[in-house]
């Protein structure tokens, strides 16, 4: 039978313990994924000692504490600190979420943080989402009209077709829903993945857009929509609450009834 093994470099280590130095009494264990490019060593899991008396309420609170007072060097991206932005996308006790909306009190005892899974990392807590971005850009997110540049100043939307939009618009493109799609995970250099097909479904559905037809023809495709099994991970793990898998269903029924 045949034997598989990661290579040696690929090896999570047993990192640095980080012993917390305030006495404090409320203490949390913190596990954080590491991993310098530039260090020419394995990734690690470090462990902070972090005092929860003097922390904010959100695990991005917890990693800027320990960037701030313990380890300069943990590397994570965030911009809004609002759950609007969706750059601070990561792997929470097994559940890709986006850290500044998410309590570290829901999780009891250690907490383990990880970058968003089957990404290439760049440093860290940081996943390397050129790809997704380039499918994104491959759907020409933005609205095709044939109308001249005065017409365009407005293009009118009744409440109904505006309402269409509705559990669409609202996605950041953190990326939970890709890096969590078993599809995605094997396939995801052809597949688009739930998050780019969201916004696909997003265009076809808008009223004031003029090319339904060649949007729907572009993701009609084996690959690149078909890989969906609706196995539904990716609606389960969206912290907008919205239904990524319920959009890709109206992608294959749309293309099955037109
Ligand atoms: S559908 Fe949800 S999980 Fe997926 S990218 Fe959009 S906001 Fe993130
Ligand atoms: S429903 Fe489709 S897109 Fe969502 S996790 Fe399953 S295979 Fe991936
Ligand atoms: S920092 Fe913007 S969504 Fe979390």
């Amino acid at each position: 039978m045949a034997e598989f093994s990661l290579p040696n470099n690929s090896k999570i280590l047993k990192g640095i313990y980080y012993k917390d130095k305030t006495g404090s009494k409320n203490i949390k264990k913190v596990n954080v994924y590491r991993w310098n490019p530039d260090d020419g060593k394995n990734p690690r899991i470090d462990t902070f000692e972090v005092d929860m008396d003097d922390c904010g309420p959100k695990v991005l609170d917890i990693l800027f504490k320990i960037k701030n007072e313990i380890d300069s060097s943990l590397t994570f991206r965030r911009s809004c600190a609002h759950g609007v932005c969706g750059s601070c996308a990561m792997n929470v006790d097994g559940v890709n979420t986006l850290s500044c909306i998410k309590s570290h009190s829901d999780i009891k005892g250690e907490l383990n943080i990880y970058p968003l899974p089957h990404l290439k990392v760049i440093k860290d807590l940081i996943g390397d989402l050129s790809n997704l971005y380039k499918q994104y850009e491959s759907i020409q997110p933005w609205i095709k009209t044939s109308k001249t540049d005065t017409e365009k100043q407005e293009i009118l939307q009744s409440q109904n077709d505006r309402a269409k939009l509705d559990g669409y618009y609202e996605c950041i493109l953190c990326a939970c829903c890709s890096t969590s799609c078993p599809s995605y995970w094997w396939n995801g250099d052809k597949y688009l993945g739930p998050a780019v097909l969201l916004q696909a479904y997003r265009w076809i559905s808008d009223s004031r857009d003029e090319e339904k037809k060649e949007r729907l023809k572009k993701v009609a495709d084996e690959l690149k929509l078909y890989r969906c099994h609706t196995i539904m991970n990716c609606t389960n793990s969206c912290p907008k609450g919205l239904n990524p898998a319920k959009a890709i269903g109206s992608i294959k029924k749309m293309l099955a009834t037109s």
